[in-house]
């Protein structure tokens, strides 16, 4: 009897486990958002951080407010199911309920700021092609474990300083500063200390 429900334990953490993982690897967005579509408008032109625009200011990138959707959306008759939805939202007065996608673990401390304004990196470092995306992520395109951030820490190697980044693309400037040498080799190095990350 006893292995028999040593068995049956097993058994069932090994279903948990199983289900825990499926829940955690496929994420439904309440809207069908494209991020494709609204990269694409030349008018207005959006950049990454027109919606996510804590990124610059904070740890958290943050999402846009229905305001900012309906001010688009709104006009006329909903053209398709997912307007509506936005629409219905909007009447009631509330936040699109998005879920999250990239998640550390709460041990682990990370600001977009540091990573935005001072080391100038592009959202597609850590995201990949977002841009391309015509429906909302289920899963994280770029996985983002330790050994991903270690890695970057060590071998970080400060560019040359003042260049004209303004008006281009964040991955084209980006490709150009890889290309570029490296004044002086290490100037500060990023930290790889256990407690930089973990609170
Ligand atoms: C028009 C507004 C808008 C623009 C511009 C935009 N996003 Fe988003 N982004 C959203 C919305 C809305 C969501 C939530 C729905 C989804 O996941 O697609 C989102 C979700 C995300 C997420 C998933 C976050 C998570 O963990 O749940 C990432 C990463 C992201 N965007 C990165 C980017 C990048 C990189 C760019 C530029 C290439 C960009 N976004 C441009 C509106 C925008
Ligand atoms: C600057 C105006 C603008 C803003 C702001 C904007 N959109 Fe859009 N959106 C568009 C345009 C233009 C299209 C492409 C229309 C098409 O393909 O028919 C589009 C397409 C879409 C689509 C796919 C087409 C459809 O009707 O199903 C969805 C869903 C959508 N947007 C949701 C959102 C959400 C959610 C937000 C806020 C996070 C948002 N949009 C913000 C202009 C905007
Ligand atoms: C160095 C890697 C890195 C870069 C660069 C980066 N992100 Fe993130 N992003 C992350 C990580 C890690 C998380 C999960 C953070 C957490 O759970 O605390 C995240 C979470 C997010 C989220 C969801 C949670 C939130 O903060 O609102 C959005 C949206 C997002 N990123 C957008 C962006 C955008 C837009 C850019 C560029 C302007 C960007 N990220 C650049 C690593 C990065
Ligand atoms: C592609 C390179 C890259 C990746 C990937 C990256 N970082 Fe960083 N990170 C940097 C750079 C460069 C700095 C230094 C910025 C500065 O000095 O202000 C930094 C700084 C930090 C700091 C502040 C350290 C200090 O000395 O105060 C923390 C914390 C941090 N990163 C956490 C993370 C975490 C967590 C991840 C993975 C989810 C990550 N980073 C991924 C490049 C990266
Ligand atoms: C640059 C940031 C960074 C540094 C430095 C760092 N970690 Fe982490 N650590 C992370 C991230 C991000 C995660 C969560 C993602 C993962 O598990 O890969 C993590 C996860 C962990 C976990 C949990 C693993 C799990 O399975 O839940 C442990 C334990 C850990 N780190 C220990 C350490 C120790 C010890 C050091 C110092 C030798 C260290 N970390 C240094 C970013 C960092």
């Amino acid at each position: 009897m006893k292995i028999l429900g040593g068995l049956v334990l097993v058994g069932a953490a090994l279903l948990f486990w199983g289900w825990g993982f499926l829940v955690e690897s496929a994420v439904k967005q309440p809207i069908e958002f494209p991020h494709k579509a609204h990269l694409d408008l030349k008018d207005p032109k959006f950049e990454c951080t027109t919606c996510h625009d804590r990124a610059e200011k904070g740890a958290i990138a943050g999402r846009p407010s229905t305001k900012k959707c309906l001010s688009c959306h709104s006009s006329g008759e909903a053209k398709s199911a997912e307007e509506k939805k936005l629409q219905a939202l909007g009447e009631k007065g509330g936040e699109i309920p998005w879920q999250r996608v990239w998640r550390l673990p709460s041990h682990v401390f990370f600001s977009h700021r540091t990573h935005l304004v001072r080391a100038k990196l592009p959202c597609q470092t850590c995201h990949g092609p977002m841009e391309t995306l015509t429906r909302p992520p289920a899963r994280a395109l770029k996985k983002l474990t330790m050994n991903d951030c270690i890695g970057c820490h060590e071998q970080w190697q400060w560019p040359k300083e003042a260049r004209e980044t303004k008006g281009r693309g964040e991955v084209a400037a980006a490709k150009e500063r890889a290309a570029e040498p490296v004044t002086s080799a290490a100037v500060t190095r990023v930290s790889t200390d256990c407690n930089a990350c973990h609170k």
